[in-house]
């Protein structure tokens, strides 16, 4: 499905003053997407794409403003990746405005014959810059003073090319901002998208740059609502499917699929079929739990499909975690298609489109990273609605979240009045406890444990009052047996780690901070009530290096 991108009319100011878009392409820092959820932030529509696209690609998007991300490569390395030839021509030629973004700057310089070193003094992390004037970069509020910002570069610009004025300096000397106002190219140094709500250690003042450069320099409206996301959204899903076609669309019971098929009955009404599918892979009670919530709150039809049989034998000795994943993704569509066909019987019509509730992240992190000399996807994880979508599937895919990150998902849920209930739940991956039990899931009683200690850490926040505040909690059941004394006796028992992370979208995460008595009483809990268990863990790694998931 293409992108919804709202055109606007010609303001007159410039040929591509008819597009409210601002494209980011990527280059590879571990940063691009926080400059797509920043300009998001700020009511602005704003897309990421590969770095590496056609120039016809991105003409075809149309943006007012591209943004070049950061990357890990020096510009001078062999292959390093770049903006197609002609770009910079065709953004001057449609009055496009370009911003650089570090690695992004540097491409600017050097293309346009300027000259990227390797830096004398090489600058990463918390620096102090000073801004030279009012310029576009910067608004009044910051001209001539200094500010804290993110660096995180190894080459620097030595000679700028012909037009480039410097705006801003690190301490140390160093261009830490430039600008060609009339041929409208702009370039950071630094990370002005890198900062948390209470961080000063980042670039605190990045915000008011991005903000200032975009709406006060580029002209770019601030108007991007969910609910025009939603009417645009209802209108394509209308122009794809037929007056005769039928959808069907797996819940999962979790925020995404409601809230994809909440908006795809919007559009089509009862043409929508929804299945629930128990894989033998979810957590304590949760089929009963989400088809009476889907029953009494949501009022769509859901029809319940038990395969837990099929599922836990296809995955019986299966340890990688890559072909766990593959397996589910080939088994839910196994059971799609079955559906569909029993659906057929009914309708005397064979539905011809799947709903998934795929988010932007799942897409983003599909993508190979350019410049990596990879074509095909560069792999973290197959999220089962991506990755292990099997080549002749015949079900056409509807992803009406495609574009949107989980909070953007949420406020789209609110405007559709999906009940509180689900939209607060905690994000819960396609694969289940699959994915939680690390190794072979059917070996000995491990989902058992896993229900049971799952459970009892969850209403344990849920009783503090925590859920809330934490973006996803679960449990873990490792592949190891240690040895523990329980009641006098020795045991050798499971190990269990407890995972809690605060997060925005996913895609970064922090470890939440229980305090010391939610830890033991949990702990004391989880060793008194389920057996088979005599240690349990924390994981306190963040994202990254570590993912969410274990597996
Ligand atoms: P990771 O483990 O990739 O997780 O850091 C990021 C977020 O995505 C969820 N996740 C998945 N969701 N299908 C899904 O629908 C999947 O295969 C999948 N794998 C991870 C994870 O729970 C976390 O919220």
């Amino acid at each position: 499905m293409e992108p919804v991108v709202k055109s606007k009319a010609s303001n007159g100011v410039s040929p591509g003053g008819n597009s409210n878009l601002v494209l980011i392409l990527d280059y590879g820092s571990q940063y691009t997407h926080l400059i797509t959820r920043r300009i998001r932030q700020l009511s602005v529509l704003s897309l990421c794409v590969s770095g590496t696209n056609s120039l016809d690609s991105i003409a075809k998007l149309n943006p007012r403003v591209v943004i070049l991300s950061g990357g890990p490569h020096s510009v001078h390395a062999p292959g390093a990746p770049s903006f197609p030839d002609g770009f910079l021509e065709y953004a001057e030629e449609n009055g496009v405005f370009v911003l650089g973004i570090c690695y992004g700057m540097q491409l600017i310089v050097q293309k346009l014959g300027g000259v990227v070193d390797v830096g004398e003094k090489q600058e990463y992390g918390k620096m102090e810059i000073a801004v030279e004037g009012e310029w576009g970069l910067y608004g009044a509020e910051a001209a001539g003073g200094h500010q804290v910002v993110w660096m995180s570069h190894g080459d620097e610009a030595v000679k700028l090319p012909e037009g480039f004025t410097v705006v801003a300096r690190s301490l140390q000397g160093s261009v830490a901002a430039i600008e060609n106002r009339s041929r409208r190219l702009y370039g950071l140094q630094y990370h002005p998208e890198v900062y948390g709500d209470n961080d000063v250690t980042h670039s605190p003042r990045g915000m008011e740059t991005l903000r200032h450069f975009l709406l006060d320099v580029c002209g770019i409206s601030a108007d991007w609502k969910m609910q025009d996301v939603l009417e645009e959204e209802v209108k394509v899903i209308k122009g794809m499917v037929g007056p005769d076609e039928h959808v069907i669309c797996a819940l999962s019971g979790g925020v995404d699929s409601t809230v994809a098929a909440t908006l795809v009955h919007k559009a089509i009404g009862d043409r929508l079929h929804c299945v629930f599918v128990d894989n033998g892979l979810l957590r304590y009670k949760e089929r009963e739990r989400v088809m009476s919530t889907f029953e009494s709150e949501l009022h769509l039809p859901v029809t319940c499909v038990d395969a837990s049989e099929q599922f836990l034998n296809k995955l019986k000795g299966v340890k990688d975690p890559e072909m766990k994943r593959k397996i589910i993704g080939h088994e839910f569509i196994c059971i799609f298609d079955q559906f569909a066909t029993e659906l057929e019987k009914i309708l005397g019509n064979k539905p011809t489109f799947l709903v998934q509730g795929t988010l932007y992240p799942d897409v983003i992190e599909s993508c190979p990273p350019p410049g990596s000399g990879m074509t095909h996807s560069h792999t973290i994880k197959s999220h089962h609605n991506v990755g292990g979508l099997p080549k002749d599937m015949k079900l056409k895919l509807i992803e009406p979240l495609k574009f949107l990150f989980k909070d953007e998902v949420r406020k789209l849920g609110c405007i559709l009045n999906v009940p509180e209930s689900f939209l607060k739940r905690h994000p819960f991956p396609g694969p289940g406890l699959a994915v939680r039990v690390l190794g072979d899931v059917t070996e000995g009683n491990a989902l058992e444990i896993l229900r049971q200690v799952d459970e009892i850490f969850i209403q344990a926040i849920k009783e503090a009052g925590l859920y809330d505040s934490i973006w996803q909690a679960f449990a873990v059941f490792l592949p190891v047996q240690s040895v523990g004394v329980q009641g006098d006796q020795r045991t050798h028992s499971h190990v269990v780690a407890l995972r809690a992370i605060t997060s925005e979208d996913g895609m970064t995460a922090d470890w939440y901070y229980f305090d010391h008595k939610f830890l033991i009483d949990v702990v004391r809990k989880i060793c008194n009530n389920v057996r088979g268990v005599n240690r349990v863990c924390q994981d306190i790694t963040s994202k990254p290096p570590a993912t969410v998931e274990w597996e």
